[in-house]
């Protein structure tokens, strides 16, 4: 696994994580269970985290791999997974060099985890290691904010407090964008607060890169994908509206 200078989501970040997104928070989980519960063969989920998205896949009895290149998330993912009463094959990988012997049904990013490739040539070479990765016909799904990502300012400052009382911090804000390259960066600054003292802090640049609609539907076609659909908000009963602040792409492995 390569070094890696930005995207790193340390200790304070996989803390915030959890206590920000737990189980069933968000609206992808109930939308997934449902498109994967025909899938009777292994799932991967790369940059899985902490597992809020494999452990339900988990509990749902699927076969679950998941990879991620933090060490803070995977060991809370390993531990949710214990808490759970479930098994999945967890391991330290990354985006661009990940390996597994055995071939998968349905691969699966949500939230937006493929934008954190922040360079063209590398994503498509993902793609290309997804399709690889899938038995053929296998199904690739992946959620992607809309272009209009890029002209959003990050202004993010929130807190919370954990159950030892703990006060984190997140505080996040806008670096750069590149028009010509589609990617926006930014700085989060993390800090753990005990008893009203400072006591740790950690610095997280982010890079992630925007994909247009058709830009992504291309470049799943030119890496060999085909029967691709784009649902909007996770609602298949709708077409795709301007307003949707994430489209799934699915894709089939041809
Ligand atoms: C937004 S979180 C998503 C976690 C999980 N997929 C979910 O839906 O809750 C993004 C994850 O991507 C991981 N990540 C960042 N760069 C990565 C890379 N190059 N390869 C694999 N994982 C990476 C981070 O460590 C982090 O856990």
């Amino acid at each position: 696994m390569s070094i890696q200078t930005s995207n790193l989501y340390g200790s304070i970040a996989a803390e915030i994580y959890d206590l920000d997104k737990p189980f069933g928070a968000l609206p992808d989980t109930a939308f997934y269970l449902d498109r994967l519960s025909g899938v009777t063969g292994p799932i991967l989920e790369p940059a899985c985290g902490s597992g809020r998205a494999l452990v339900p896949l988990a509990q749902a009895g699927h076969a679950v791999s998941g990879f991620d290149t933090s060490t803070e998330m995977l060991a809370r993912a390993q531990a949710r997974c214990v808490e759970a009463g479930v098994t999945a094959h967890l391991s330290q990988q990354g985006f661009e060099d990940f390996v597994y012997d055995q071939p998968f049904a349905a691969i699966v990013l949500p939230v937006g985890s493929f934008t954190l490739i922040g360079d063209v040539a590398v994503a498509l070479a993902v793609l290309k290691r997804f399709h690889a990765a899938l038995e053929p016909g296998g199904l690739l799904m992946i959620d992607l904010p809309p272009l209009s990502m890029l002209s959003r300012p990050i202004q993010d400052r929130r807190s919370w407090t954990t159950p030892d009382g703990e006060l984190l911090t997140l505080e996040g804000f806008g670096t750069g964008t590149d028009w010509l390259c589609q990617t926006y960066e930014a700085r989060y600054r993390y800090e753990r607060w005990r008893d009203h003292r400072l006591v740790e802090t950690q610095i997280d640049p982010m890079i992630q890169r925007a994909w247009g609609r058709t830009e992504f539907e291309l470049a799943l076609a030119h890496c060999g994908f085909g029967e691709v659909h784009v649902i909007g908000g996770y609602d298949r009963s709708r077409g795709v509206r301007q307003s949707d602040r994430v489209l799934t792409f699915e894709a089939r492995a041809l």
